[in-house]
């Protein structure tokens, strides 16, 4: 029995003619490239659970910014290692911090380079939680403080908005930062910095890895209490709508793969820019195959950012992204 061709491979049949029809795109403006600052000079060391992403010393940063630039990346996702740590954080707003600094450089070397400020304390907290700990008046257990936590996270938005970050880009989960940013930027002469608001975050081990990059692993406890149970998806919802109502500017998705269904949803209900965070563990494991001869990494990595696209993620995170630009540019 013979099949006539139809339409669906007519429209395969050549390069050129499946560009002409391909629906999603990626760009290197699409892709974010995040980087980890730390004290010392001449310090660009490997983290061994992420091969080909380091520590930087502020005079190794500029060599790695000029060639992110130069691949066509125009935004920077900023983490800071701070030399020292406290209960409460507060290394975070030191405006001689290197976060502060390398921003400030980074904004020197190449104005129109996005500096992207990871706003968060777990660097900067001896337990390494995301907020600051209090005692329950009731059960004598520690717990987050949502109040206190989000006065410090003000103070570190600003500072950072003050050195000359572009975005803020608040990781901590606490209920309300969104509001109480916008207002703290706003007050201090920044209304016109945008927030983009980890809105859908979960409690996932996909980011063991970046724990060990950032030395921020909980020394006690989890974050279950402020990040969100994998299991729920309308909970994503109301997480995002709060923050919308509050103000961002922007939504973002962490993890990303599996959590697809969730991008889809968010492109679907809001007309914000949908970020999808591709976080370390989905890094490791592209690396560690591929290292094993298992996989073809471009074309996998490819695959899969064109895949975030495709769910609607707007903007992509990705420790990936000096390799996608490359490639992209083949
Ligand atoms: C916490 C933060 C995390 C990541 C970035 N900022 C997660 C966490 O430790 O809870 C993860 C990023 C990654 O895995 O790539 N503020």
């Amino acid at each position: 029995m013979s099949f006539p061709i139809t339409r669906n491979r007519r429209l395969r049949g050549s390069k050129s003619m499946r560009a002409l029809v391909r629906e999603t795109h990626l760009h290197p403006e699409q892709l974010v490239y995040p980087l980890f600052v730390t004290h010392g000079t001449n310090i660009k060391d490997e983290i061994p659970s992420m091969p080909g992403v380091y520590h930087f010393s502020l005079d190794r940063l500029e060599e790695e910014v000029h060639e992110a630039y130069s691949l066509g990346l125009r935004s920077l996702l900023l983490f800071g290692l701070p030399a020292s740590k406290d209960e409460c954080g507060s290394s975070a707003h030191d405006e001689a911090e290197v976060m502060q600094e390398a921003t400030r450089r980074i904004k020197k070397w190449h104005p129109d380079m996005l500096v992207i400020a990871d706003t968060c304390l777990c660097h900067y907290t001896e337990h390494g939680h995301c907020g600051i700990i209090v005692k329950d008046k009731l059960t004598g257990e520690a717990v987050i403080d949502n109040d206190s936590t989000l006065e410090v996270l003000v103070k570190t938005a600003v500072s950072q908005a003050r050195a000359g970050a572009d975005i803020i880009a608040p990781s901590n989960m606490m209920d309300g930062y969104v509001q109480a940013i916008r207002a703290g930027l706003d007050e201090a002469g920044f209304a016109h910095i945008p927030i983009m608001a980890y809105s859908v975050k979960y409690s996932s081990a996909f980011y063991g890895p970046f724990r060990d990059a950032a030395h921020s692993a909980p020394q006690f406890g989890d974050r279950k209490t402020y990040q969100m149970d994998p299991a729920n998806s309308r909970e994503a919802l109301r997480e995002a709508e709060n923050d919308v109502l509050e103000g961002a500017d922007m939504l973002m998705v962490k993890p990303a793969l599996a959590y697809m269904d969730i991008i889809r949803m968010l492109r679907d209900q809001f007309d914000l820019p949908i970020v999808a965070y591709n976080v370390s563990a989905e890094y490791a494991m592209v690396k560690a195959a591929a290292q094993n001869g298992w996989i073809d990494e471009k074309a996998i990595v490819m695959e899969m950012l064109t895949g975030l696209r495709r769910a609607g993620a707007d903007i992509i995170l990705t420790y990936f992204a000096k390799d996608a630009a490359r490639w992209l540019k083949e």
